[in-house]
């Protein structure tokens, strides 16, 4: 079975290119992962792919809870977005892990593409949405998934990609080649129009 594809019912489709998965080079990225694992060969019946629009019955939603409130999205709502996702295309790449022994999804990580007139007309990527199941924690698949959008932001040709964390992830993303960037004249700054 092709390590990045998996097995597809007729109304099921990808949000992106798989292809574009396995033209990543792990040898570049300096983290090194012991045991070496990586997109073509992240361990025993595990599948690192694009989100697919059946993955609603794989348990996306349920595995995003574990990152924060999902609230009540049905199917047709999913698909709805899934769609206006993949229609915006080059810029929504929401990358799984999936158990294939239980046909659930494990993992997530969103690479988000920001098209911006400054610098050069640049993409700045935006790593969104890390989760890992909470059985299958300490594993590595946190730092694989991680590496895995780091290097598709570098190789869609992004000049930056940046993240929001907790501080007490600033080391699991250090570790990841993230530079803490304190500076005392710039703020993140939110309106939370919902709550
Ligand atoms: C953060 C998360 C993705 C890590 O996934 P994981 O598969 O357990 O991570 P890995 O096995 O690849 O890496 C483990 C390393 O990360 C560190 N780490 C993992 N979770 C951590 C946490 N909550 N706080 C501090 N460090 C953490 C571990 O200490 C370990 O460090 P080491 O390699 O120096 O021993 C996972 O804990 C998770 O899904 N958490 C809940 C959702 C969340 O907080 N997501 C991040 C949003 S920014």
């Amino acid at each position: 079975m092709d390590p990045v594809k998996h097995s597809t019912a007729p109304d099921d489709e990808p949000l992106f290119d798989p292809d574009v998965l396995k033209k990543l080079d792990f040898s570049q990225h300096s983290s090194k992962l012991n045991p070496s694992i990586s997109v073509m060969d992240p361990g025993p019946s595990l599948l690192v792919r694009p989100l697919y629009s059946s993955d609603y019955n794989k348990g996306i939603l349920e595995l995003l809870g574990q990152l924060t409130q999902v609230g009540y999205v049905d199917q047709e709502t999913f698909l709805k977005r899934f769609t206006a996702m993949k229609k915006c295309s080059g810029t929504y790449y929401v990358i799984v892990i999936e158990d294939t022994t239980i046909n659930k999804v494990v993992g997530a990580a969103t690479l988000v593409v920001e098209q911006k007139f400054v610098h050069d007309s640049g993409l700045r990527g935006l790593l969104e949405d890390v989760v890992i199941n909470d059985n299958y924690r300490g594993k590595q698949l946190g730092k694989l998934i991680v590496i895995t959008v780091c290097l598709l932001a570098e190789h869609i040709g992004c000049y930056k990609i940046t993240l929001n964390c907790k501080d007490k992830l600033i080391p699991f993303y250090q570790s990841l080649d993230f530079a803490f960037e304190p500076d005392q004249s710039n703020s993140c700054m939110t309106i939370r129009f919902s709550k």
